[in-house]
């Protein structure tokens, strides 16, 4: 019970304050309602302002609507102006609404509105908080039902009602009271685009530019005015696309504002950080999307830790009260202490750089270091191993044989060049170029197709000798069209869309070591944009997934094939363990190039070394498969199962 009173009184303080906050966010502008009681016969709006900030009068009479005295800060307006006469409408609702800010004056008499002061920009002092100091009761004609805001302040007929104003810096309260609002960027835009100015226009929270887009409009690029504490070249820049300029109207006017008070937009619940800058871009009267060109704003920063990882995003404040900033509908360009944000979009909203943690490497330059010495063994191993090949086949008088040995050397040859490739491109990434390395890229990602194409090809061929499908062989052009041809395909196709639609599919990466992420290693492959990623999945993992599967259902069927017959045993172990080999080295290249995100560091160091050794792997298993073949034979000599032998001898080299 002793709860009860207490928290009553919290709730009605609460109230109290909440009607008081609401008061005074409305005491800036003003806005006085009433019924004009008058006669018949012609009437008038009859206005008399000054500058100053003293009192304002507003009385009515049998003809006249009269708002005198001096509150304004640039206007003065001594008129009158003839009102419609219809005797039918008696009395007239009124109302005065006075916007110091802007320093803007109407009166709607019957839902017409009058211009008594209109806004040339916004001002800094301003006569505000208007408050009745006086009023006078009349006889017959004048102001009934008198109001301030909706709250009436008598419903006598009144001759007159006398106010006055305050001097304040409104510049600086309408920027606390934006600040203290959901939508205070909403607020900040919706004054400027009223202020009637082209040009350029300073709050303390924001500055704003109005540009005005006429017929033919090509595009404009231009700085961003900024407050005096930034330095020039470090505020953003923007450039209009000439499709900004709408086709229903005449001209429009663009306002692109910089806040530099990020209060205004952090309050929605996010890990990420703000950069400094935000820009807010909004088009009169119009919500503009899909963009066939998208507006670019370019930020400046200074030079950003590697291990963080910027983002351009934006909100919509029109659709949602809370700060939600989304991803979509912009492009971010990455450069050391630039960012360039490229969207398709803009109605009421705000660009920033997000800044969030990025993966790094640990143990990254051991994992080089591995991975240089790995390569350069199978460079090595792949040149014996051709050399060997080419010597077997030149003394090989059946054609099978030959065939086989075809498509031993098209994958020596595919991991010599993915090897190569993969050593080289480190340094063409440190050449600067940026042709250079997307040559360089796309050189690797063809290596390393035609390797995953080739061990298809070997796959295949196995499954063709064991199934016996076909006694004669495949034309020797078909192995060389899909190893060397397919691939030529893909990268040309991925390419073209680089061209065609000016994406950038290969490029520079950076890899972070995490002990030094000002440092990264920087590697040309494929970058990790939206359509690179989609590239990647759909070629390198698909293509990925189709060798590893096939050749699990190769290893079953062999398995099955010949598990039965009586050498079998003897020989189990040495085939599955060739197999497994073979499998193995065949997922690994790949995996390397996936980002499977976080790995534990052994995983990374086993792929790192099985990946980069795999031309020495498949010199291993070419030499253990001859060597097999050898003894078989000379313990086969004159036996029985000869013919057995001799087909399991076949399966053996396919592999
Ligand atoms: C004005 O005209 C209306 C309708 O014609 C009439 O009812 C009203 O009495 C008149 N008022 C005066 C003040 O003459
Ligand atoms: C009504 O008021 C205006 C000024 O406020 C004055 O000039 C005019 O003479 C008045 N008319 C009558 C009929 O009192
Ligand atoms: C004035 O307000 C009172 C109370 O709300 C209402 O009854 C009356 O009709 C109003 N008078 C006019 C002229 O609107
Ligand atoms: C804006 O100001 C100019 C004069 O500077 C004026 O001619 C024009 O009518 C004004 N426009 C509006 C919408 O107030
Ligand atoms: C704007 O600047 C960009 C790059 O600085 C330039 O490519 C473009 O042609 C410029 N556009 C206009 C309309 O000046
Ligand atoms: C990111 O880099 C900075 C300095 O370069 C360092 O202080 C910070 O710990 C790094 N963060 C992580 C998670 O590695």
């Amino acid at each position: 019970m002793e709860q009860n009173p207490k928290s009553v009184r919290m709730w009605i303080i609460t109230c109290l304050l909440f009607i008081l906050g609401q008061a005074m966010e409305n005491d800036r502008d003003f806005k006085m309602c009433g019924t004009w009681r008058h006669g018949n016969a012609s009437r008038n709006l009859k206005s008399d302002l000054k500058v100053g900030c003293k009192v304002i009068e507003i009385s009515a009479n049998e003809s006249t609507l009269s708002i005198q005295g001096s509150i304004t800060a640039k206007c003065t307006r001594s008129s009158s102006i003839p009102l419609e006469s219809n005797p039918l409408q008696n009395p007239s609702h009124f109302c005065v609404f006075w916007e110091p800010l802007l320093d803007l004056m109407i009166v709607e008499v019957n839902g017409k509105k009058y211009t008594l002061c209109e806004s040339h920009g916004l001002q800094g002092t301003c006569c505000t908080d208007l408050s009745l100091e006086d009023q006078k009761i009349a006889t017959l004609y004048g102001i009934e039902n008198g109001s301030i805001h909706g709250d009436t302040i008598s419903y006598n007929v009144m001759e007159l009602y006398r106010f006055r104003g305050d001097t304040i810096n409104c510049k600086e309260k309408f920027c606390d009271e934006a600040s203290q609002k959901r939508s205070g960027a909403n607020m900040i835009e919706e004054v400027v685009m009223k202020s009637n100015k082209t040009g350029r226009v300073d709050l303390p929270c924001a500055q704003s530019t109005i540009i005005e887009i006429k017929e033919g409009f090509t595009g404009l690029n231009f700085t961003l005015p900024a407050p005096r504490t930034v330095a020039p070249n470090m505020t953003p820049t923007v450039y209009l696309p000439s499709c900004l300029k709408s086709q229903s109207t005449i001209t429009s006017k663009v306002v692109c504002t910089y806040y530099k008070d990020k209060s205004l937009f952090q309050r929605g619940s996010s890990d990420a950080v703000l950069l400094d800058d935000i820009v807010g871009l909004s088009v009169e009267n119009e919500i503009i999307k899909n963009l066939p060109e998208p507006v670019r704003i370019r930020f400046h920063h200074s030079a950003l830790p590697a291990n963080l990882s910027r983002r351009c995003v934006s909100w919509d404040t029109r659709e949602d009260n809370e700060v939600t900033w989304k991803y979509d509908g912009c492009e971010t360009e990455i450069h050391d202490t630039e960012t360039e944000c490229r969207c398709n979009h803009l109605t009421y909203f705000a660009i920033l750089v997000q800044v969030e943690q990025k993966a790094t490497v640990r143990h990254l330059e051991a994992l080089t270091f591995i991975t240089a010495v790995g390569c350069a063994v199978s460079l090595v191993s792949c040149l014996v191993l051709f050399y060997w090949l080419c010597k077997r086949s030149l003394y090989s008088k059946r054609v099978k044989k030959t065939q086989i040995s075809l498509v031993h050397r098209g994958l020596v040859v595919a991991i010599f060049l993915l090897c190569l490739f993969f050593i080289l491109t480190g340094t063409m990434a440190n050449v600067g170029k940026k042709i250079v390395c997307q040559i360089t890229g796309s050189l690797l990602h063809y290596a390393l197709l035609s390797t995953l194409c080739w061990m298809a090809m070997e796959v295949f061929h196995t499954f063709l000798l064991i199934r016996k499908v076909f006694n004669s062989t495949l034309p020797t052009w078909i192995f060389y069209l899909v190893g060397f041809g397919l691939p030529v395909l893909l990268v040309g196709i991925l390419l073209l869309i680089e061209n065609v639609y000016d994406v950038d599919i290969y490029g520079e990466r950076k890899i972070v070591p995490s002990d030094d992420v000002n440092n990264p290693y920087r590697m040309c492959w494929m970058l990790e944009n939206d359509k690179s990623l989609l590239a990647h999945y759909i070629i390198n993992v698909g293509l990925l997934a189709v060798v590893v599967s096939s050749g699990a259902v190769m290893l079953f069927l062999v398995v099955r094939e010949i598990h039965n017959r009586p050498d079998w045993k003897k020989i189990h172990v040495a085939f599955l363990s060739i197999w497994g080999l073979t499998c193995l080295f065949g997922t690994t290249w790949g995996l390397g190039f996936l980002d499977f995100g976080p790995v534990s560091e052994t995983i990374l160091f086993i792929f790192c070394i099985i990946n980069s050794l795999q031309g020495f792997f498949l010199m291993l298993r070419y030499y253990a498969l001859e060597r097999m073949k050898k003894k078989d034979r000379s313990i086969s000599d004159g036996s029985s199962s000869g013919s057995s032998k001799q087909h399991m001898l076949q399966t053996y080299e396919k592999s």
